[in-house]
């Protein structure tokens, strides 16, 4: 017999070893998520696939799934939370869309769709975040970074070069990138490595190529966050 959780009101099964996350998407069952990305390990920063397991909260993508387990990830509560978060990462970075070469195929704003939100309670921090422009095919522009560590995860597991790494604490938590200046023109990174195409914002951003999908074309213009799988490279 197999086992099977329950998520919301679908019986799940699942096999051993399976997250609840992993146990979702197999389902076709659509978590919120912005850090976990199925080709790398999950590392539970993002917090936005925070389920009720049997009354606790837990996030669905480090979570395993164990045979009984009642798991509530679609009720108002639960969406109400995810928005904050949303809301949140929105406040703490410089995420001006009308202006963002990712608009249209970022996952942080097809979430924001998702989720309505259509104002932020939260007060904007405005840092001030130096572009790294150094690369002669990339740009790294830290303002919209959500500190998601995707490219960390691609660049040390996939490409076997460690080039990204976080640094700071707290609020002044920053991506930095290990080369002798600290500047990406001077690391091992190229254009067609995984770590220059797996950010799921417009931060890691190919230097050519801005705004040439017109509007309606865009990814997320055609669908919703919930009807992909987790999509990089999207620009
Ligand atoms: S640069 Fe992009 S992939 Fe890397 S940590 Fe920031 S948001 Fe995530
Ligand atoms: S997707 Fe699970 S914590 Fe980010």
């Amino acid at each position: 017999m197999t086992d099977t959780i329950t998520i919301d009101d679908h019986q799940v099964p699942f096999e051993a070893g399976q997250t609840i996350m992993e146990a979702a998407r197999a389902a076709g069952l659509y978590i919120e998520h912005l850090c976990y990305n199925p080709a790398y390990q999950p590392h539970g920063s993002c917090k936005l696939c925070s389920v009720k397991v049997d009354g606790v909260i837990q996030t669905a993508c480090t979570m395993p799934a164990i045979a009984g387990q009642k798991v509530e990830s679609d009720s108002p509560e639960m969406k109400s939370r995810r928005k904050t978060l949303v809301e949140m990462i929105f406040a703490e970075g410089n995420h001006y869309c009308a202006f963002c070469i990712k608009s249209g195929s970022c996952d942080l704003q097809a979430l924001a769709y998702h989720l309505d939100m259509h104002e932020n309670s939260f007060n904007h921090r405005y840092p001030v975040r130096v572009i790294d422009a150094s690369h002669p095919d990339l740009i790294l522009d830290h303002d919209r970074c959500i500190f998601c560590g995707l490219c960390i995860r691609a660049s040390r597991d996939q490409d076997h070069k460690n080039v990204f790494t976080m640094a700071g604490r707290g609020k002044a938590t920053r991506l930095a990138v290990n080369s002798e200046t600290g500047k990406l023109g001077d690391s091992t990174i190229a254009a067609d490595d995984a770590a220059a195409h797996v950010c799921p914002v417009g931060a890691i951003m190919p230097r050519r190529g801005a705004y040439s999908t017109p509007i309606g074309e865009r990814y997320f213009d055609a669908r919703g966050i919930d009807e992909i799988d987790n999509a990089s490279g999207k620009l």
